[in-house]
Formats: structure tokens, sequence, C-alpha cells
């Protein structure tokens, strides 16, 4: 595996410390390798101090011996070159025939461009030229691109077209970590497995859903990059409408990868047209103005650094999307993302409709939905809402949780994402990488609410630093008849 961006903070916080697990979890091929390729002067003795360092920040528990951590540090290499060194590249590829002989990797190569997205057209094109990219059945080279895969539809047209001239759309993997997570993964089984749930889901018994992913940092250390991305480009683009794809989906023929890509790329398809009067309506953005973390003052986003006094990006969408098919024909699905909100998680809420009022409901009324929330992060789980009766010799009746937490025991730590993805491309299954149609057509539905956006300044910030956003995200639902779960 050759990591452009090897001495980043992507290759040390999460590439690393998968390949060690999984190593340690025996799950890495015997013949197998890293070569990092970055600017910095190097040694290969100061470049293996450094991922042993990162191991032991970032690497989840279970460390495993001093002698596994030796075996696993020699299978890491590095090499200097400037990414625009086209004549390195011949270079380059000469120390990687090198490595082959020594872990017997065979011209196999995964190609993990982790740099900015600038760079990606020119390390591809490069490794062309210098006849580093041949997939001629002898061996195979694979590219593994990270997010944000361009800035709008025309930009990630360019450079699908430009990585295409070098390799095959089934040699390209596109990496939206989120997919790798365990209880993404999950949504499928949940659906799909379970008598339960699956008759059950859609329009007649699901009476509308909600997808919250929300985060408590500010912009930290991003700045430059946060300036162009904003939360639709970063979050709702990629993350966002992979939850909405996996919630929404039909069933997959067979579960491989075209199959279960096609059904997603379908929900994309049916999500009805973002029309400029539809955005002022049914989406709402924010900008983070200063406010109290635990009793500390926090700036506002255009405070902080790198950021323009006059920032007009957005760190906060909430909005109401429609999936116009047979399924979801009626139910709204209601989307909210941002930073600088009070709680870290992701979930998936999806409301069941209420009965009719007979029964229960004509004496007490009020009483509450049936609700299934799906755990992604922090913590990963299932929990149901159910209505029972209250024990006592009145006819009470309450509400009460059914909860499965799968890394609630301090032993079940789930592998990161990152593991789960780069093993898949090693084993060449792309199911859980962004096939070219998904990108494409998220792009469509982003960049009609980006140019709408365009026609009307906003006022920003408009919600402070840890709250639920603006008081238009709660009216967005509210007038519906409807609450965020979380606020
Ligand atoms: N960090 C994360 O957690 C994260 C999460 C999701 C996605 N991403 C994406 O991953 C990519 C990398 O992010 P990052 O945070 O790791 O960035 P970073 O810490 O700024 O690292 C950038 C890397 O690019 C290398 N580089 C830049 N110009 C180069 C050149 N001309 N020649 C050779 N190497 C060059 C740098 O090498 P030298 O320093 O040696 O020059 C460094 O290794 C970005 O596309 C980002 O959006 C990052």
């Amino acid at each position: 595996m050759v990591i452009f961006g090897g001495t980043g903070d992507l290759a040390h916080r999460k590439l690393y410390p998968a390949v060690y697990n999984l190593f340690l979890s025996g799950e890495l091929p015997e013949n197998f390798a890293v070569v990092a390729v970055g600017r910095r002067n190097k040694t290969i003795e100061e470049f293996r101090n450094d991922v042993e360092q990162a191991i032991h920040r970032f690497s989840r528990p279970n460390n495993g011996s001093p002698a596994q951590l030796d075996k696993a540090l020699s299978m890491f290499y590095y090499y200097r070159l400037d990414i625009y060194n086209a004549d390195g590249y011949s270079r380059l590829g000469r120390y990687l025939s090198e490595v082959d002989k020594v872990h017997g990797t065979n011209g196999n190569r995964i190609f993990y461009l982790a740099v900015a997205p600038e760079h990606f057209q020119p390390i591809v094109e490069n490794l062309k030229a210098a006849g580093m990219v041949l997939n001629d059945g002898a061996s195979w080279q694979r590219l593994v691109i990270e997010k944000p895969f361009g800035s709008d539809l025309n930009s990630a047209i360019m450079l699908n077209e430009a990585i295409n001239r070098v390799f095959g759309e089934q040699h390209i993997y596109r990496i939206d970590h989120y997919l790798g997570k365990e209880m993404l993964q999950n949504i499928m089984a949940i659906r799909f497995a379970n008598a339960l749930f699956e008759p059950l889901w859609n329009n007649k018994y699901i009476d509308h859903v909600q997808i919250i992913s929300s985060e408590t940092v500010g912009v930290e250390n991003r700045g430059a990059y946060y300036e162009k991305a904003g939360a639709l480009r970063d979050m709702l683009q990629n993350h966002m409408l992979q939850l909405l794809m996996l919630t929404a989906m039909e069933p997959p023929a067979i579960l491989d990868n075209n199959s279960i890509r096609d059904e997603k790329v379908k929900v994309l398809k049916s999500l009805s047209e973002m029309t400029s009067e539809k955005v002022l309506r049914q989406v709402v953005r924010g900008q983070y103005g200063r406010g109290q973390i635990d009793g500390k003052m926090v700036p506002g986003y255009r405070e902080e650094k790198g950021i323009s006094p006059s920032s007009d990006t957005e760190t906060f969408i909430a909005m109401k999307v429609e999936v116009e098919n047979f399924r979801w024909g009626g139910v709204p699905f209601y989307l909210l993302t941002g930073k600088r909100l009070p709680v870290k998680f992701t979930e998936i809420v999806i409301q069941f409709v209420s009965l009719p009022e007979v029964l229960y409901f004509k004496e007490l009324r009020g009483l509450k939905p049936n609700t299934l929330h799906i755990r992604i992060q922090p913590t990963e789980g299932v929990e149901l809402y159910f209505n029972t009766k209250k024990p006592g010799i009145r006819n009470e009746i309450i509400q009460v949780g059914m909860d499965f937490c799968q890394n609630c025991d301090v032993d079940a730590v789930s592998p990161d994402a990152y593991e789960r993805l780069l093993l898949d491309v090693m084993k060449g299954d792309s199911t859980l990488f962004t096939r070219w149609d998904e990108v494409e057509y998220a792009w469509r539905f982003v960049d009609r609410i980006a140019r709408a956006w365009k026609e009307e300044k906003p006022i920003f910030p408009n919600y402070p630093a840890s709250t639920w956003g603006p008081y238009e995200a709660r009216k967005l639902i509210e007038r519906d008849g409807r609450r965020w779960h979380v606020v």
C-alpha cells in the first residue's frame, strides 16, 4: 500500500493504527508492506518511530506485544517524493519493486491518496506516465481516494474523467468512511433480517424519519478546507445522503457490490427536486456564533483561525427531504447536521405512525408513538421505544425502551471504520465505497441547494455555540406537527 500523504494527519490518526489492528487480528495478508510518500526528510527508522507513536496514541485498545509491534513496524517504509516531481515516480517505481522482493507483493499496489483534493489528478497522471498502473492480469493496481470528490458536479466530473483515463471504475475506491462504520453496515441487517421491521418499513407504518449527525467541536484547524466546503459539502453530500440511502433503499436482489449500490442510487434518483422555492421552504442553514461551553466562552465561526470575518459558510443544515417512490411517498425525511451543537452523536430515528384514537388513546391523550433509534456513534446500538402499562392499579400507559448497546461492554470495541475499508480494498470488494453514479447524483441534489443559496445573502451568525441551531430549524419540523427527537 503506497500512501501519498504518508506524513499527514489522516495517515497517522487512522491508516497506520488500522493496518496495525488488522495485523494483530490476523487479517492482514502475509505479503504486505506500506510505503509512505511525503516531502519531509526522514530515515526509515525515524518514520517507523512516527508510526509507533501514532499506534500508541490513536490505536484502539489491545496493543499487542512488543514482538508483534516490531514485526508490524518492519512492514513500514518511507519514500521522499514531491508529488509534482514527475521524474521521481520512475524512481519510486523501482523502490517499490525492491519492496516487492522483500515482501513478495508481486507488483500488486493500493495507491492511497491521503492528500488534499487538488493533488489527486497530478498523482494519478504521474503514476500513469511512469508506467505504474498496468492492471494487466499479472498484477493489480487500485486507487483509494479520500473525500471530498470534487466541490460540485462539474469539478467531480472532471476529476472522474481524469482518473478514469488511468484507473477503470472497478479499480477505484472512493472513501466515505461512514460506510465502514459497524452500525451503518448493520442498517441493512436490521431492516432485512427482521420480520419485526421489514414489513413495517414503508409509508403505511412509518410517520417520518430523522437523520441527525451533530458535532460539538467547531472548525478546529481545518479552516481553509471548511470555508470552501461548509456543512453542505462536508457532511450532507456524502455522510448524510449515505445514511438516507441505506435507510430508504429497496432490498437488493443479491448481496453483491453492484446490486447494493444500484438500490442506493435509485434512492438518490427518487429525491424530490430541490427548486429554489423548495430550498427556501425546506432547507435551513446556520452558522454558529460565540457561546458558552462548560462555563467558558468559545469563539464564533467568523472569529476562528483561517476564517473570513464576513464568511457566509454554513456550519449547520436542517432540511426536509422527500423520497418520491411507492415505499416512501408521503413520508418526510428530516436531516440535521452541524458543528458546535450541544452533543456529539449520529443517529437515525424511525418514528412509526400513531394508532387510531380508540381504547387507550380515547382516554389517555398524548400517547407516544413507537420509535426505533439506530445509533451510529459514539455509542453503537439500537433502541426501540414502545408503550406498556405502568405497574399499579391505575390504567396508566408509559413508554419504555429496549436497548441493545453494541459497544457498551468494555471489551466490545468495534473495529475502526478504516480497518474494514482497508481490508475490503485488499480483497477487491468495493461494496462499502462510493460508486461514481452515487457521487454524481449526490452532487446533482446538493448543487441545486448551493445555487438557490447564492440568490440570497444569509444573516449569520444565527445560532450561539452549544445550541441546537437556528430557531428556523425547529420551525421547519414543528410546522408539520412534529419535533426533533433531540431538541
Ligand atoms: N485528517 C483527517 O482525519 C481526515 C478525515 C477525512 C478525510 N481527510 C482527507 O484526507 C486528505 C489528507 O488530509 P490530512 O488531514 O492528512 O492532511 P495533512 O495532515 O495536511 O497532510 C497532507 C499530506 O500531503 C502531503 N503533501 C502535500 N503536498 C505534497 C507534495 N507536493 N508532495 C508530496 N506530499 C505532499 C504532506 O506531506 P509533507 O507534510 O511531508 O509535505 C502530508 O503528508 C484530505 O483530502 C482530507 O480532506 C482527512
